[in-house]
Order: C-alpha cells, then structure tokens, then sequence
C-alpha cells in the first residue's frame, strides 16, 4: 500500500536574534556566521512558548488548512529533543491545547508517543506512522507527525550560533498529494556515541563540535550505502556500469544543524559515490590535488581527528572540491534551494531536515523548475547517534500544495532582538505574562506551577484569539 507525506505546515517564533548583531556581541566575524556556516537569522522562542505550544501551532495550522476534524486524525506522533518531562508525553500536551479548539475529548481516539533520539526522532516517527499506514490499520485516518524543538545552547558556546526554534507538521496517509515513500529501502545506522547530549535536569546540550560534525558525515554515508544495497536488490534503482546513487536521486534533503552543513554533507557524500566511477579522474584533475588518506584509514573517528596532518590536507581538498564545476553543478541542482529557509531561521534539531525539505519545493516551485516524479532523497541525522536514509517521489498533485507556499507569509512579521533581550530570554529571566510578543490566533504557555509539591511541572496553556 501506499503511503507518504500528503501535507506540511510550519510554526516558527516571530522573534529572531540578527547574526551581524550577535556576532559584534560575541566579538566574531559576522562572516563567519553568514558565509561560514550560514546562519543570517536565528528564530528565539519568547517567554510564553514551549516546544509543546510549537508542536500544537504547527498541528493546528495544517488542520485548519486541511479543514480535518480530530476525528480524521488516527495518530498524532511528536518527535522532540527538548522534552520538559521524563514520564508525560509531549503528545499529551499538545492534545490538552488542541481540544481547547476542538473540544474536550475530541481526540480521545486518536494513538501516539513522544519519540526521541536527538535530531533522528522524526524520521523515525515518520517511518512508523507510514508502515502503519502500510499495513493497513489506519482505518482511512490520517497520521499527524509533528516534529518540534528549541535549539538552546550555553551562553558563549560555539553552539550558540546555530541556535533557533519551530516546529514542522505532516500529515500523512495512503494517498499523499505531495510525496510518496519508496517502499522497502529505508536504513539506518546506529553507535554509541557522545558527540552531543543533554542529561537529565541540564537544559542545554554538552557539544563536542567538531567530532559531531564528522560523526554526522560517518553515519549518514553508512546508512546511505545500506540504502543503495535495499535500493538496488529491490530494483528500485537499476545503477548502469559507471553510474553512482547522483544518478538516481533528483534532490538530496540533509538535516540541517546549521545551512552550511548541508553543503559539508554533499560534498562528502558526493566524493564518496564518485570516487570509484569514472568520472573522478576528471574531478581530481579538477580539484588539482590527490584525495588525501588518513594514517590509519581504519581507524577510529577519534584517531582521525588526532590525525591534524590528514585533517588539514582533507579540509583543503573539500574546499578546493567545493569549488569544482561537477561538485557546484550537483550543489545548485540538488541541495542548493533546501538550504535557504534554515539561513533565517536556524536549527530546529527534529524539525531541521523538514523545514529544508518544505524549503526545496517552495523554492524550486519559484525556479520553474517541475517536480512531479522526482526523487527526493532524506539523510536525518540523530547525535548519540544514529542516521537514517529514505527517499520518495514526488505527486503530481503537489502543484496544489507548493504554489500556496510563501515562508515569509507563513512565518509572519518578524521582531529583531536586541542582546539584551535576547539574554534574558535565554536565561529564563522573563515569565510567560511578560513575553514581548503578543499572541495572535495561537496557543501560548500560561504558566509552570512550581510552588505546589503536588502539582509541580503541570502547564497551563491558552488559546489566545
Ligand atoms: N569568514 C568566513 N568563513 C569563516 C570565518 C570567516 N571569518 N571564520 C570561520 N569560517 C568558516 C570556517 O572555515 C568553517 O568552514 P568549514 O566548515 O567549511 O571549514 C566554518 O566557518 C565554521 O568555522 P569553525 O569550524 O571554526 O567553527 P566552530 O568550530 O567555532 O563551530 C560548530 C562550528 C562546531 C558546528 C559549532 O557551531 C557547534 O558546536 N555547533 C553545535 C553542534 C553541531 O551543530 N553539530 C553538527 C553535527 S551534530 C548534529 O547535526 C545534531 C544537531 O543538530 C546538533
């Protein structure tokens, strides 16, 4: 059976700290936020949101759209990495603010959990709700994923410029409008790592940067040579003498931790398919220099990262790889137009490779360019870690979807804030009734008891109208 992603919509907070802004604040080279890692804009949640308010924004904004009752929907799934209880679910939640609008009890029937591992947990969630989907359980009910996280890290940290906050809702069933999953070829890796963790009671991760960068790469390539052994045995792709996956994939969709890391992901997964084609001949006469090998090339990432002589030489090839004919031909074609939502919005973990996907249709719809049949392929990445790839092609009916796609309209007018601002807002100087937006057909977080023994943690939430 059928089944695949039939609508999408996004939250995204109205309030963003300006990369030039926070970079003089900071004492960094605004090029290095802008050009470096992509990042002009970060979305910054204000003192009355939670990632729960996120995640039921975003639920109520493609139900409304849709003009779906509570009735339609069979399962509702959040993925988070910012959860805020060990027991209760985020679902829960966003259930108590969506009856406020639907009625009390009006999602009673209606199954999901709080999925979680870091920035993967969406795919995950996706992947089961299809194969419920598939399997023929859900009654001709839709399932609602929503994906929804607050990328919050320390004060001063290299992290903190690549923060940001949203939420991304998609509706799925067996007869998807915009794109419908490739049966049969999904994988993943998985290890036991710590490149980047948030323990208990801490509200922001511990980040071992670099090494979480390359562990991406690492696990996204395992997982994407899986996905060609399941691609390749089911006859999904059928790879001619010379050819590689670039072949067979229209677009590729990375998480994005950061718009840049998308281009690092490419360049790296690129130089991975071509290298035993023959085309990397061409590639190497063009990047004018040997693909360097580490010392020990089965070593660990650890002993590679140590290993500064590779690294350096590496770094420099990727960059002179960047700038090749074939390397820039792949980029613009397939990865360029998911890229451009995440510069003014920033990382929303779980809901990063979403934004970029929504981002690819709207901004190739603009290109002209026709996207109907095409393979979109999907490399979500989950530190801890984890990877998973898939793909799905797209439906001729997605015109009636993409051409009502307009981020900035969606989004809304945005506020600039200053560090000030910003500051309090990130050390959690503000309470909910002081926040400095106000509210406007959305749910917004009242108030978290934290006097009362019994009733600790409990939040309260309002439809604002
Ligand atoms: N002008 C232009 N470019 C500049 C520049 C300047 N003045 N200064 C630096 N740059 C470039 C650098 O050359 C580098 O480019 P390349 O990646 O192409 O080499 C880029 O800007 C970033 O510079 P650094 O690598 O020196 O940056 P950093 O080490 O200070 O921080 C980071 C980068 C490690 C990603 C950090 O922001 C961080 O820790 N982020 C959080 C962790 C993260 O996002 N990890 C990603 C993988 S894990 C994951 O994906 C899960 C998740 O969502 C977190």
């Amino acid at each position: 059976m059928a089944a695949g992603i039939d609508d999408i919509a996004i939250y995204i907070p109205r309030l963003f700290m300006d990369a030039g802004d926070f970079a003089e604040a900071r004492g960094l080279d605004p090029q290095k936020l802008v050009k470096g890692l992509g990042v002009s804009k970060m979305a910054i949640v204000d003192s009355n949101q939670d990632p729960a308010c996120l995640a039921a924004n975003a639920c109520l904004k493609i139900m409304q759209k849709n003009k779906l009752s509570p009735e339609e929907i069979g399962r509702l799934y959040v993925a988070t990495e910012s959860s805020f209880d060990e027991s209760k679910a985020m679902n829960s939640y966003v259930i108590g603010m969506l009856e406020q609008v639907y009625g009390a009890g009006s999602f009673q029937h209606c199954g999901g959990i709080e999925c979680k591992f870091a920035c993967v947990s969406g795919s995950y969630a996706l992947y089961d709700n299809t194969n419920w989907i598939r399997a023929g359980e859900s009654e001709d009910k839709y399932a609602l994923v929503v994906v929804s996280d607050i990328a919050k890290y320390d004060l001063g940290s290299s992290g903190e410029m690549t923060q940001g906050g949203g939420a991304v809702a998609m509706l799925l069933n067996d007869s998807p409008r915009l794109l419908e999953f490739d049966p049969k070829v999904t994988s993943t890796s998985i290890k036991n790592e710590y490149d980047f963790y948030r323990p208990f009671g801490k509200e922001t991760p511990i980040v071992h940067g670099q090494y979480s960068n390359l562990l991406y790469l690492i696990q996204v390539k395992n997982a994407l040579n899986d996905y060609k052994r399941k691609a390749l045995k089911t006859g999904l792709i059928d790879m001619k003498e010379g050819q590689s996956m670039l072949d067979h994939i229209d677009y590729f969709n990375m998480h994005l931790p950061y718009s840049n890391m998308g281009k690092k992901a490419l360049a790296y997964l690129v130089r991975h398919e071509l290298r035993n084609t023959p085309k990397w001949k061409e590639v190497i006469a063009e990047v004018g220099m040997e693909e360097p090998v580490p010392k020990d090339p089965r070593g660990t990432i650890e002993s590679i990262i140590s290993d500064s002589e590779f690294m350096t030489k590496d770094s420099e090839f990727t960059k002179r790889f960047a700038k090749t004919n074939t390397y820039q031909e792949i980029y613009e074609n397939k990865v360029a137009s998911s890229l451009i939502a995440s510069k003014s919005i920033g990382n929303l973990y779980t809901a990063s490779l979403y934004l970029g996907f929504r981002s690819c249709l709207e901004y190739e719809f603009q290109k002209g360019v026709s996207l109907e049949g095409k393979r979109f392929g999907f490399a979500s990445y989950g530190s801890g870690s984890s990877a998973m790839v898939f793909s799905g092609v797209i439906k001729p009916e997605h015109l009636q979807i993409v051409k009502e796609m307009n981020l900035e309209t969606e989004i809304g007018e945005r506020q600039k804030l200053s560090l000030s601002d910003y500051e309090e807002l990130h050390e959690n100087k503000l309470e909910p009734n002081q926040s400095l937006l106000h509210a406007k057909k959305e749910f917004v977080l009242e108030h978290v008891e934290n006097i009362s023994s019994e009733k600790r943690g409990e939040r309260r939430y309002a439809f604002i109208e």
